[in-house]
């Protein structure tokens, strides 16, 4: 398959591109001074040239607090970003795969969050992310929207991927211990989001590792002791009193209710995820782009 992958210098972009090229697909892999995907000339230009047999959107504005001082720029990342995309891919007819979040949901729900919840966005982040899965399904019949949650993997730049780092450089953590989302390892992500393509069956599909879900704070614990960290320095917050600008779920568990049902396993847990992302080696190896 030839595969666009937009956003692939982030954290999901970088193990997309990595996790296609092992496939054997030719990768496209436009990080964000390749390709700005608010801008429609560039993102058609770019489409209609390559011609790709799929898209995959890993990019986005994601730093949730700074969205709230500029709603604009969150918009045009990401929800007039995939707009654009699936309008180029439908004129060429490829699959559009665009990354959404667990963050569409407000948290009320006891549970996990499945498609058939309705997503009440707290933030303007969670706000401009929803209005991108509407209109990119809109624009595009064969849009695939693939919401996920509590990401890390290597090249993270989030909490959950440099949190032994920081331990281990003796900063002391804060751990959240009353917010509770499904984590996800990102190579797992990227393995799914392909299996996706490759059905593509259009559809909104939540995709995270096995398991009950987590805190920060248990997140933290298990992977401390795994990376054999001891002399951690750790703080138990809670979510109110780190005063974050924009309003988070306080559950983001997320279940699918479709995978199973068209032949996809769930994936590995996220302790296992977790002990392969501490226990291996970087390979820091993008992908070719163009
Ligand atoms: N990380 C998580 O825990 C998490 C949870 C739920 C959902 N998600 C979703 O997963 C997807 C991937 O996120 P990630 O964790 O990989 O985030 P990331 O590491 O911040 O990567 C996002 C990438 O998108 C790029 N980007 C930003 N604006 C862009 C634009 N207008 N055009 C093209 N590229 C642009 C960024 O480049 P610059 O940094 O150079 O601007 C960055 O490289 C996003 O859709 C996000 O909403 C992430």
């Amino acid at each position: 398959m030839r595969i666009v992958v937009t956003g692939a210098g982030g954290l999901v972009g970088r193990a997309m591109s990595e996790h296609c090229l092992t496939s054997g697909d030719e990768v496209l892999a436009f990080s964000h001074h390749e390709l700005d995907i608010s801008d429609y000339e560039q993102v058609n230009s770019k489409i209609l040239s390559h011609k790709p047999d799929a898209v995959v959107n890993c990019a986005a504005w994601t730093n949730v607090d700074a969205c709230e001082d500029d709603p604009k720029r969150a918009h045009a990342a990401n929800a007039l970003g995939p707009e654009n995309l699936a309008h180029s891919c439908r004129k060429v007819d490829a699959v559009l795969l665009t990354v959404s979040t667990d963050y569409v949901f407000d948290g009320t729900k006891e549970g996990f969050y499945t498609q058939r919840d309705n997503p009440n966005p707290l933030s303007v982040y969670a706000a401009s992310k929803l209005s991108g899965e509407h209109r990119a399904q809109t624009a595009h019949a064969r849009t695939i929207v693939v919401r996920t949650g509590y990401i890390f993997g290597r090249g993270g730049t989030n909490f959950l991927s440099t949190m032994v780092d920081r331990a281990l450089r003796g900063e002391e953590l804060k751990l959240i211990s009353d917010s509770w989302g499904t984590a996800t390892y990102a190579p797992h992500l990227a393995r799914r989001l392909r299996e996706l393509i490759v059905k593509d069956l259009p559809a909104t599909f939540h995709v995270v590792n096995a398991g009950n879900g987590v805190s920060y704070d248990e997140f933290a614990k298990v992977a401390l002791k795994i990376a054999n960290c001891t002399t951690a320095k750790l703080k138990v917050v809670s979510s109110d009193s780190l005063k974050r600008p924009a309003a988070r779920p306080r559950n983001s568990r997320l279940k699918c209710l479709l995978s199973e049902a068209i032949g996809l396993k769930p994936l590995p847990s996220w302790e296992e995820g977790l002990r392969e992302f501490l226990q291996t080696p970087d390979k820091s190896a993008v992908g070719h782009r163009k």
